[in-house]
């Protein structure tokens, strides 16, 4: 079976033929990133306007490169939820109008979903159920993949995402935007124990995370060094930062892990890409005889491969949408 995704959801115009689930046929992304970033963050307007004038370019580019037509595609799957409205609602139209055209049934998928569904486009073995640790731009949450299609959230950010976490303490520290991987970048040449950084408590749910307390210690360091003429050494800071965002992340999934009793963990989103998230979380993982799975380093941002292959899930599950699918800005994994 074959599934033409398209995502839409932020900044990236992506569409994407996978076959059976599992198998990639094309995968072609335009990123709006260098424009986004002269004003330091994704500009909700500007994403909405480029996805308008890109859809359709790169539609026709995934459905040319994965040697098929539009004729052999079996459903259209798009990214309704979560994500910059403006941005979602590009992709939903767009979808739309082709499934009507093309006859074809339209599945929606969720964002998040999509991406912890990148690691069984490179991992043939993977198969609910298992435990995910969710870190992108927008999202941190630990999931129970009950299976392709069911979800349970037992950990959740109270504050900032991981990954929004990572741009605006780049932000502070002279990254450009997304600085993600600038951070990880630095981090290779810097001290991870010369900045002593705290680790929030947080109340109630132990598995929840707060990253807003780690972000102004940093911005308090930086401008503490500011004011009396010094400033911090940004490749220490990097992988000070790095090395308490990493602990912090492994830390939680480790005793979800535990608690729960799920041998198998995956890892998924943005920051999924990041050198010492990876390791640490890898290091317990084999420390506790856990088997982690984790994305290729080109499916950890935002692709419509990921959304093709969860599409294909929801899609033998049943899940189909009519032309009144809406885009829905925010919406729990839980409730699709
Ligand atoms: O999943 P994603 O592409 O978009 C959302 O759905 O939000 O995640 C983007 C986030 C950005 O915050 C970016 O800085 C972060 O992922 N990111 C990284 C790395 N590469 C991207 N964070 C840490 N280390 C990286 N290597
Ligand atoms: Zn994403």
């Amino acid at each position: 079976m074959y599934i033409l995704g398209i995502e839409s959801s932020c900044d990236e115009t992506a569409a994407a033929v996978v076959e059976d689930g599992r198998k990639i046929l094309s995968n072609v992304v335009a990123t709006q990133i260098a424009e986004h970033r002269l004003y330091g963050g994704v500009v909700p307007e500007i994403a909405s306007r480029r996805h308008s004038e890109n859809i359709y370019a790169v539609v026709d580019e995934a459905v040319k490169k994965s040697g098929l037509t539009l004729k052999d595609i079996d459903a259209v799957a798009v990214t309704y939820a979560p994500g910059l409205i403006g941005a979602l609602l590009v992709g939903t139209s767009f979808a739309k109008g082709l499934a009507l055209a093309a006859k074809k049934p339209l599945v929606p998928v969720h964002h998040i979903a999509g991406h912890i569904a990148a690691n069984y486009l490179s991992h043939e073995d993977l198969k609910p159920p298992y435990l995910c640790l969710v870190a992108s731009g927008g999202h941190s949450h630990i999931v129970e993949i009950l299976d392709y299609t069911k979800f349970k959230v037992i950990g959740r950010t109270r504050d900032d995402a991981a990954g929004e976490c990572f741009d605006k303490v780049g932000r502070v520290i002279g990254f450009q935007y997304p600085a993600g991987k600038f951070i990880d970048d630095a981090s290779k040449n810097g001290n991870p124990n010369a900045y002593k950084l705290p680790k929030p408590v947080v109340n109630g749910s132990v598995y929840d995370f707060s990253f807003s307390g780690l972000k102004t210690a940093v911005i308090n360091m930086a401008h503490h060094a500011e004011q009396v003429g010094e400033s911090i050494n940004r490749d220490d800071m990097a992988a000070s930062f790095q090395k308490t965002v990493a602990e912090i992340l492994t830390e939680k999934t480790i005793l979800a892990a535990k608690d729960t009793g799920y041998k198998t963990v995956a890892l998924a989103g943005g920051v999924s890409a990041n050198s010492g998230v990876r390791e640490l979380l890898q290091k317990e993982c084999d420390k506790n005889g856990f088997k982690l799975y984790m994305p290729p380093l080109f499916l950890c941002g935002d692709n419509a491969a990921m959304i093709a292959c969860q599409g294909y899930y929801d899609f033998l599950a049943g899940k189909r949408a009519d032309a009144s699918l809406n885009a829905i800005a925010t919406l729990s994994l839980e409730n699709i």
